[in-house]
């Protein structure tokens, strides 16, 4: 059978699909468990998750799914930056701040995430299976997450990327291709170099390692599946395919932009986060795009631009929301996240038929 593979018998899972970690409300705990239940890999996007957040959303899929489900996270960094870029942004940002009647902003920047109580809480709740992305994991939390059984998997953009997580110890690695949708997971070179298509990528990565790759980036249905096994990927990673099912947390508008989207709708954009991010293109990120030079590095820019994102969010202002999205957005679809799994194990099933008769 083409499912039964490294992959899901290494996860415990019947198919070799998994539901992106997408943070920032997205994959609500129905929506993680949805997809467990359906035979695929729920993932919480925990990037941006406090850890009473986390342990209440963990429990919330227990209750659930008895399945195998993910939490993903984000390797931590030490951004450079000083006063100086901090008040000149506040000035560039001040016309969106004023236009959405931006009134509790006086909070500064915060970065309350804890990476080291994150994984202390994965492991506490005995999550599966832990992915990362923007690095990968250092030695010590892989050597503790190896000893408590929790399968990891890393983020790759390039060979090179692949290379330090399987030489870090990861399980498998997911190679992220140039179309994916939301935030590179780029870490060892510059975000230009590394921004190489899914077709070109997942090959070459499954020819340089030994451990299974896994395929993202503009894969939404069984065509894509068959492209990536084909490939050499033992399984997918699909974010935007996910972002607009029932269960998933975004914002309707969002949703709905995403399935009104166009193949050229979407562009690779600092301005929200400070990190190189694929979205549907709009009001701030066309305006923003003439200050990239003055842009404050993630997550301190993600920071500056927080309020706005949430104001225009609650005003369904979609021109100064981050609407991520991946460049294959005319084949998403309005569905329960049971009929995405089964109507793209169908696929896979009747493709191959055809492609071998
Ligand atoms: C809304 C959104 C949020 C995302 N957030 C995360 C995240 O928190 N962590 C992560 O590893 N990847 C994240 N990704 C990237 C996915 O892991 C994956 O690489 C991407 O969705 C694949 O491309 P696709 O969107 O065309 O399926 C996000 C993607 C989207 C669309």
């Amino acid at each position: 059978m083409w499912y039964k593979n490294e992959v899901s018998k290494s996860l415990g899972i019947q198919y070799p699909i998994i539901q992106a970690g997408m943070a920032g409300g997205v994959t609500t705990p129905q929506l993680v468990a949805s997809v467990s239940n359906s035979g695929g890999l729920g993932t919480l996007g925990a990037g941006y998750m406090s850890v009473t957040g986390l342990q209440e959303a963990i429990k919330q899929v227990k209750k659930q799914t008895d399945l195998p489900f993910g939490v993903n996270i984000f390797i931590p960094e030490a951004p450079q930056y000083n006063e100086e870029q901090v008040n000149l942004m506040g000035k560039l940002l001040e016309p969106f701040k004023k236009e959405l009647n931006v009134l509790n902003d006086s909070q500064g920047i915060k970065n309350e995430i804890d990476f080291e109580k994150q994984i202390e809480t994965l492991i506490e709740e005995e999550v599966p299976v832990c992915s990362f992305t923007f690095g990968s994991p250092p030695k010590e939390i892989m050597k503790e997450l190896k000893r408590e059984g929790i399968k990891v998997i890393g983020t790759a953009t390039t060979v090179e990327e692949a290379l330090i997580n399987q030489e870090c110890g990861v399980d498998m690695v997911v190679a992220q291709g140039s179309e994916a949708g939301g935030h590179r997971g780029t870490f060892n070179g510059t975000y230009e170099d590394s921004m190489i298509g899914t077709f070109s990528l997942i090959p070459q990565a499954v020819d340089a390692v030994k451990i299974p790759v896994i395929a993202a980036g503009g894969i939404m249905d069984g065509r894509g599946m068959i492209a990536a096994l084909a490939l050499g990927a033992k399984g997918v990673q699909m974010g935007t395919a996910f972002l607009t099912m029932k269960e998933s947390g975004a914002k309707d508008l969002h949703k709905r932009a995403i399935l009104q989207a166009e193949e050229t709708s979407t562009t690779l954009t600092s301005v929200f986060s400070g990190k190189p991010a694929r979205g549907l293109s709009n009001t701030f990120t066309n305006v923003m795009k003439k200050y990239e030079n003055q842009l404050l590095p993630y997550p301190i820019q993600n920071e500056l631009t927080k309020e706005i994102r949430k104001v225009a969010g609650n005003q369904n202002n979609k021109e100064c929301m981050s609407l991520w999205a991946g460049q294959s957005p005319r084949l998403s679809k309005d569905v329960y996240a049971h009929e995405l799994i089964d109507s793209i194990v169908k696929e896979v099933e009747e493709g191959l038929h055809k492609l071998t008769r």
